[in-house]
């Protein structure tokens, strides 16, 4: 590595940032006289990688309050390797302050990102994600600028500890809540609870969405090894986006690209790295999205067909006992992939952006624990993360977590209790007079990405409380909402089409039939295709959310479930030419 002018030469190509900062006319004062307003001298960033630090700092999002620090450490990072760092903030998004749901802002922050590297000097890009939600749109706004981009993450809290008990984010709030709602623990005993989850900086420490994100990130090989699992408030996260930050700046000289790292090669990858960790269903739509960006070809089937080798090998919640901080201790990321590179369940030459192959950063990778990482012989659970459900229930597919879901459930038939919205389910779910039982199917519509609309995280309904009181634990629900990844249940989400669009969701009734079969990937709706057509002719669209603004963009726009819920005007590679200048 070299603070030298004269790498310059060596680049595969020209800075982009020259086009701003090597003009010799009236432009190039601009460009550089501004920037020496913080007392920058000119030899910063003449002649230098430019490296934008993307920033989703927010105090709306506190499991990312902590990025001006982990910033600031790739900073150092840049200015070691001779590059020149700016930061730069980009939409944040809070996954427990936003309503109606985050996810309904993805594809906006995405398109900020994207646009934010694309406007302005720069030659690369360090990604500073962490909430759920973050992590996906930074990856999809930086996949379709297509400029050099590493990816950091936050890192997960530490474990949440109650009375001596071990207690894992979203995954005992549900687990809590319930017992509350049983009268099995007090008011008192619930507030004591929350500030013993969240004791620490960094983002939810179940295998949640985040810390599967944050997986994804290390097995698609867009961040460097560790970045998934080393804890927000441990040294080595700070000296990992250090070496980000080194690294970013070799990029530019390399010239090394999102689309030369995130291949089809790469997403399968990250599939079975799903399938192994038990990763969160969220994961299906962001890497669909994703490789969309990028122009990889990726379905739903490909979930189900990379998943059913794998078992799940880390014993973690929602779907185990451990957090991520057990998993960092126990080795982490890199021995899992080592597990799947053994057993030639990885593409072993998939590039990453250290400049290794995948497999020679994980070849030797330890596994210190063998109770939170299982070996494969012997693994946590043999059904693996994600299967894709078809019938006539859900014609385009539908997704469930056999990790997460209870064995005497995978084959069932019951009897459909169903709710038009998330507002008449909850109403209606703790009364006493409501007709259901523990083998009934719970089925809830119009909460997908059209109709909620953002698609939210409602699809593991509460049970209903006079079952809960009887026991029960788990019941089979369905619809075409999401889940949290820190949830758990015999949940099928996803449903498409989705009901407000017309999908056959929308056409079932109270007492229908319904048979759920995940062993032969089936979800069927026994009704006759001439009631279900006389059913339709029926039935009428319910009135859209939004007339204006954003929202009217995102529901005219929004793709189902099984495309990703990005918009349709943001499928396809685009890239990063240098604009034209305003005067
Ligand atoms: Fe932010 Fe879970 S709420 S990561």
């Amino acid at each position: 590595m070299s603070n030298d002018n004269s790498k310059q030469a060596d680049r595969k190509k020209p800075l982009r940032s020259q086009a701003w900062f090597g003009r010799q006319d009236k432009m190039g004062f601009y460009y550089r006289s501004f920037l020496k307003n913080s007392g920058t001298p000119q030899d910063r960033f003449e002649g230098r990688p430019v490296i934008g630090i993307c920033n989703t700092w927010s105090e709306l999002t506190p499991c990312n309050a902590h990025f001006r620090v982990i910033a600031e450490h790739v900073r150092q990072g840049v200015l070691d390797a001779g590059g020149y760092p700016l930061e730069f903030p980009v939409s944040s998004l809070g996954e427990v302050t936003m309503r109606p749901t985050a996810m309904l802002f993805r594809n906006l922050a995405s398109m900020d990102v994207e646009e934010a590297i694309r406007a302005h000097p720069l030659d690369g890009v360090v990604l500073l994600m962490g909430c759920d939600k973050t992590t996906p749109a930074l990856l999809m706004g930086a996949a379709s600028a297509d400029l050099p981009t590493i990816g950091v993450s936050g890192g997960p809290q530490l474990r949440g500890v109650y009375r001596g008990q071990i207690i894992g984010s979203g995954t005992n709030i549900i687990s809590m809540s319930e017992q509350l709602r049983a009268g099995e623990i007090t008011l008192a005993e619930f507030h004591e609870a929350e500030a013993a989850m969240n004791r620490s900086a960094g983002s939810c420490m179940t295998m949640g969405t985040a810390s599967t994100m944050a997986s994804m990130v290390e097995a698609l090989g867009i961040g460097l090894p560790e970045n998934a699992a080393i804890p927000a408030a441990d040294a080595r996260r700070n000296l990992l986006a250090r070496m980000s930050g080194r690294r970013i700046v070799e990029m530019v000289g390399e010239d090394l690209k999102p689309s030369d790292i995130l291949t089809r090669a790469a997403f399968e990858n990250a599939i079975r790295t799903l399938a192994a960790i038990g990763g969160s269903t969220n994961a299906v739509v962001h890497l669909l999205a994703i490789a969309g960006r990028l122009g990889v070809e990726l379905s739903l089937d490909d979930f189900d067909r990379l998943c059913r080798d794998v078992h799940c090998l880390v014993d973690l919640m929602p779907s185990g006992r451990f957090l991520m901080e057990d998993f960092y201790y126990a080795g982490g990321l890199p021995a899992v992939l080592r597990a799947l590179g053994e057993r030639g369940l990885l593409h072993k030459d998939a590039p990453t952006v250290n400049g290794k192959t995948l497999w020679q950063n994980v070849e030797s990778a330890p596994n210190w624990n063998s109770e939170v990482i299982t070996p494969f012989e012997t693994p946590f659970k043999t059904e693996a993360g994600i299967a894709i459900l078809t019938g006539n229930l859900a014609p385009n597919g539908a997704v469930i977590k056999p990790s997460a879901a209870s064995p005497e459930l995978m084959r069932h038939t019951g009897r459909a209790v169903v709710f038009e919205s998330v507002e008449e389910m909850h109403d209606a779910v703790d009364d006493e007079s409501l007709d259901i039982d523990a083998s009934c199917i719970m089925v809830l519509k119009n909460c997908g990405p059209k109709g909620y609309p953002g698609m939210a995280e409602v699809g593991n309904m509460p049970l209903p409380a006079k079952l809960l009181r009887q026991g029960v634990r788990d019941m089979i629900r369905i619809s075409d909402a999401r889940m949290s990844g820190t949830a758990y249940g015999t949940v099928v989400l996803h449903v498409a089409p989705e009901a407000t669009v017309g999908g056959p969701l929308a056409l079932v009734k109270n007492g229908d039939m319904i048979t759920l079969d995940v062993t032969a990937r089936s979800l069927h709706l026994h009704v006759s295709d001439e009631e279900l057509a006389t059913r339709r002719a029926a039935w009428t669209p319910p009135k859209p959310h939004a007339a204006r603004g954003y929202q009217k963009l995102y529901v005219d726009h929004v793709l189902q479930a099984d495309r990703g819920v990005d918009f349709d005007f943001l499928v396809g590679r685009s890239g990063s030419p240098v604009p034209r200048d305003n005067h």
